[in-house]
């Protein structure tokens, strides 16, 4: 088989995820070295030779260095002669900024996809946070732009246990990543309502439904303070619900978010390798490696 990458460029800080696509795609692994100098600038060196075709693979949570840097690694490749460019970025960061929410906003989620979309012909990622932007590709208007969805390993958890959850979405935005998870399970599935006041309060209100005595699997594309999970789960716990876990794409866990969530009475929580966390259980190298080889 002819692999889509000559190699896949991976960095230090998802360098196990990076190599595992590269396993799967039957390419070569390297990494970029990137040296942080005491001010806070980045030295970012590419291994040489730099072959024609370059695949890189990072996650960009926590992204402001890891944008810079990449825009730095990718640039490079190409003065060195790359002539095909592939980002694999399983979180891709800035995109719940869609829109000006107050004047003056800045809309991060087409400004941050222009920018990668002069660098690179092709950008995956998984479960992109697009609530009024209908395709990745119009937020990342590249050639190639691959919005995987993680519903399918997702619901393989979920499905696999014997106690037949109720799925629940925390908000309405949820309502597209639970709902494809319930069918696919065969899952009961239903969707809460969330009123956002501040970063870290948020209050949700529960839809019309029996919960007394029911397993609940709270599901969302992301998890970043824990907050809306954490008032979902008391929530529920409060209307008589029998346990409540959590099952998210990207685990971001900002801060105390894990803590607030135990503290709420979260149960389990599952995650994808789009971000390393401890609650990882699902490895999305399949998923990329076969979109990438498809499209
Ligand atoms: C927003 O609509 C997202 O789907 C998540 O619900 C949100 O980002 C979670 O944020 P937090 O964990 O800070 O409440």
């Amino acid at each position: 088989m002819d692999p889509v990458a000559d190699v896949v460029l991976g960095f230090a800080d998802y360098h196990a995820p990076a190599q595992r696509l590269a396993a799967a795609l039957g390419a070569a692994y390297a990494e970029v070295e990137v040296h942080r100098f005491p001010d806070g600038e980045s030295r970012v060196r590419l291994p040489t030779p730099v072959p024609p075709r370059v695949l890189f693979c990072r996650s960009l949570d926590r992204p402001n260095d890891k944008l810079v840097e990449l825009l730095l690694a990718a640039a490079t490749a190409r003065e060195l002669g790359a002539a095909e460019l592939a980002l694999v970025a399983p979180y891709l960061c800035y995109m719940r900024q869609d829109t000006a929410f107050q004047p003056g906003e800045a809309v991060s989620q087409r400004i941050i996809g222009r920018e990668l979309a002069r660098c690179f012909d092709t950008v995956a990622t998984v479960d992109p946070h697009l609530h009024r932007t209908p395709v990745l590709a119009d937020a990342v208007p590249v050639p190639r732009a691959l919005a995987l969805s993680a519903a399918e390993p997702l619901a393989a958890l979920l499905a696999a246990r014997d106690d037949a959850p109720l799925l629940l979405g925390p908000d309405e935005e949820s309502a597209q990543w639970v709902g494809a998870i319930a069918r696919r399970a065969g899952l009961e599935h239903a969707v809460a309502a969330k009123t956002r006041s501040g970063d870290r309060a948020v209050a949700i209100e529960l839809p019309t439904l029996a919960v007394t005595g029911r397993a609940v699997v709270l599901v969302d594309d992301v998890a970043s303070t824990g907050r809306t999970l954490a008032e979902a789960c008391r929530a529920l716990h409060a209307a008589g619900a029998a346990r409540v876990d959590v099952a998210v794409t990207h685990a971001l866990f900002a801060g105390d978010a894990l803590a607030v969530l135990a503290e709420a009475g979260v149960g389990e929580v599952l995650s994808t390798d789009s971000i390393l966390h401890g609650s990882n259980a699902v490895e999305l190298a399949p998923l990329f490696a076969a979109a990438l080889v498809e499209a």
